[in-house]
């Protein structure tokens, strides 16, 4: 019988999400008579693997220290097989910043943007901002994910809402892209398929990703010619391979007069019942058992 460990929880803010894509899976997992383990990545993580020797290892973390190659180096160490991609491509994906200078060297289209940082006690942001770009803008920290701080601002109320990423050393300021919200999703070499997001709210934020009540719209299949579905399927595929990612990711755009701008690819995106690529998977006929052994089988360490 297949061992496979999951690793699920962690220190980042999106801890409950993660919680909730590991017994997902550890319950499809158990139905389908694989022998399964959830455990958290903390100092027992060691022992845990010892003991149960998995065969494989699904990494369920999101966000910082599970997504950003930090688990990974870890898990090199155990050589065991263990899902998603690996060292290198986790740390970069992550990093919207070195990401997106990917992204532009690459002739693919994302926002335009500046990197921001507090300690510089920058006085004239706006200025600075007016210079490079059109409000209104976004700002992001470089390294989270499920729009966990992420706001829209104006002229006028950019500084009283840069105060909620002071934590933060640095961070990103993006145009504002109008228009439609497109995710598209990758596993192995494949293109698994694109979905459309039309949240209720100002935009496809925490509330409208998560909460049901909110009542985000999911859109499948995606309203787009044969042509623009291609191309967006092309550029989520030519960002997976370029970043060297392994197993699933889900590339998010925005949609906007006939242009398509990547916002960012996830290497770990989520696996709850509200998740997307569960969601986009099952409308191509992959059931959730069968995307989470098409996971598996990408399985590896960087060797
Ligand atoms: N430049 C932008 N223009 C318009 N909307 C944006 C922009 N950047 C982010 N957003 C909105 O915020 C959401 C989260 O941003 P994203 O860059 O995907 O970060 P996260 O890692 O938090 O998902 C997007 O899905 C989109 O709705
Ligand atoms: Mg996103």
């Amino acid at each position: 019988m297949k061992k496979i460990l999951i690793i699920s929880g962690g220190i980042s803010k999106e801890r409950a999400i993660s919680l909730d894509t590991g017994k997902q899976v550890a319950k499809e997992l158990k139905k389908n008579n694989y022998f399964v383990k959830i455990a958290e990545p903390n100092f027992e993580l060691f022992d845990v693997i010892k003991k149960f020797k998995p065969n494989k290892i699904f990494n369920a973390l999101h966000g910082q220290f599970g997504e950003d190659g930090y688990i990974q180096t870890i898990l090199e160490s155990f050589k065991i097989p263990y899902t998603h991609s690996g060292v290198i491509s986790s740390s970069i994906a992550m990093d919207k910043v070195l990401s997106k200078k990917i992204f532009i060297k690459n002739k693919i289209l994302t926002p335009k943007f500046l990197t921001f940082s507090f300690s510089k006690n920058e006085k004239n942001i706006v200025r600075t901002i007016e210079k490079k770009l059109k409000f209104p803008v976004v700002i992001k920290p470089i390294n989270e994910g499920s729009s966990v701080n992420v706001f829209i601002c104006t002229k006028t109320d950019i500084k009283k809402k840069l105060k909620y990423l002071e934590d933060y050393k640095k961070i990103i300021i993006e145009e504002f892209i109008p228009g439609r919200e497109i995710q598209a999703a990758m596993i192995g070499s494949k293109k698994l398929g694109a979905i459309e997001l039309k949240p209720k709210r100002k935009f496809y934020d925490y509330q409208a990703k998560y909460n049901p009540k909110a009542k985000t719209e999911h859109i499948i299949p995606v309203d787009l010619s044969k042509k623009k579905y291609e191309q967006i399927m092309r550029i989520s595929s030519k960002a997976h391979s370029l970043i060297g990612c392994r197993g699933v990711t889900r590339s998010d755009f925005k949609y906007y007069r006939g242009k398509f701008y990547l916002l960012e690819i996830n290497t770990q995106p989520g696996m709850t019942k509200l998740s997307l690529v569960p969601e986009i998977a099952a409308f191509h006929d992959i059931s959730f058992i069968k995307l989470i052994e098409l996971i598996l089988k990408d399985a590896s360490t960087n060797k």
